[in-house]
């Protein structure tokens, strides 16, 4: 059975991961904070079956890399594809109010964690050399649209690593591709609640390109709910 190691699996975003993993019949490596964050994953997923959790602190530059270094010895599951969604404040702060704790929370959280899953697992990917392995990181419009500054520039920050990646990895065994979304999702209880899209539609999404070896180096536009079904993508490299 395959293995996807999710990094930000608690968020609405990760559960949406872990829940395309689990109905594509492959198992979860979700990386949490600490046991609370555990908890509140069960909840949402409604069942902790075909997850194995380990805790770890992703905004350090040695978080992944901690775990990465355990399944290489053998203590947690091999696992042959990552999903990253780390996020940092979802707010309209304007720019001249950011204070610099928290852009650097911000561009810690929202950039440098996802970049430091991607720099800790691609390594381990490329050696297992397994034949379908694939590297997943969901980003904003935002960072197109500006309209909440500080988010906005953490995934601008994250488009360029996108093309960078997906470059790299044009011809390896790992396909790397960016789920480029233009509307909120949020778990299911909290997306009832507010009217938005929840983790459960959305997941269909990465079940998607888990399955499809033809999206490739693209970014899968996710632009209207009609996109979830029917994947939009387009080669960035
Ligand atoms: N939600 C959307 O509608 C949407 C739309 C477009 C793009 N995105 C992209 O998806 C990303 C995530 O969005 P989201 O809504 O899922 O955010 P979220 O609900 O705030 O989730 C963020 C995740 O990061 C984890 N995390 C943060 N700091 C951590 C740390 N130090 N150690 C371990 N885990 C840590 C959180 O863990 P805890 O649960 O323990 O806090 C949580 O799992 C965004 O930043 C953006 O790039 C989201």
């Amino acid at each position: 059975m395959e293995t996807v190691l999710v990094v930000g699996a608690t968020g609405n975003i990760g559960v949406s991961a872990v829940k395309a993993a689990l109905r594509s019949k492959r198992s979860v490596l979700a990386v949490v904070r600490n046991q609370a964050s555990a908890d509140k994953l069960t909840k949402h997923v409604g069942s902790s079956e075909g997850i194995t959790f380990v805790e770890a602190n992703v905004a350090s530059d040695s978080g992944v890399k901690g775990v990465v270094d355990k399944v290489r010895a053998g203590k947690l599951p091999a696992f042959q594809h990552v999903w990253s969604s780390v996020g940092g404040d979802y707010t309209t702060i304007p720019l001249a109010e950011i204070t610099t704790d928290r852009l650097r929370y911000n561009m810690n959280h929202g950039f440098e964690a996802n970049f430091f899953a991607y720099r800790d697992t691609i390594g381990y990917l490329l050696e297992q050399n397994h034949p379908s392995s694939t590297w997943t990181i969901c980003t904003g419009a935002q960072g197109d649209l500006a309209l909440f500054p500080l988010p906005a520039m953490t995934q601008g920050a994250l488009f360029p690593f996108c093309k960078a990646a997906g470059r790299e990895n044009l011809e390896t065994n790992v396909r790397f591709n960016e789920v480029y979304l233009a509307f909120r999702v949020e778990v299911d209880e909290a997306a009832a609640q507010h009217g938005v899209t929840s983790a459960t539609e959305f997941s269909y999404v990465y079940e998607q390109v888990l399955g499809r070896p033809d999206v490739r180096s693209s970014r899968v536009r996710v632009e209207g709910v009609e996109d979830i079904k029917e994947l939009r993508f387009e080669k960035r490299v």
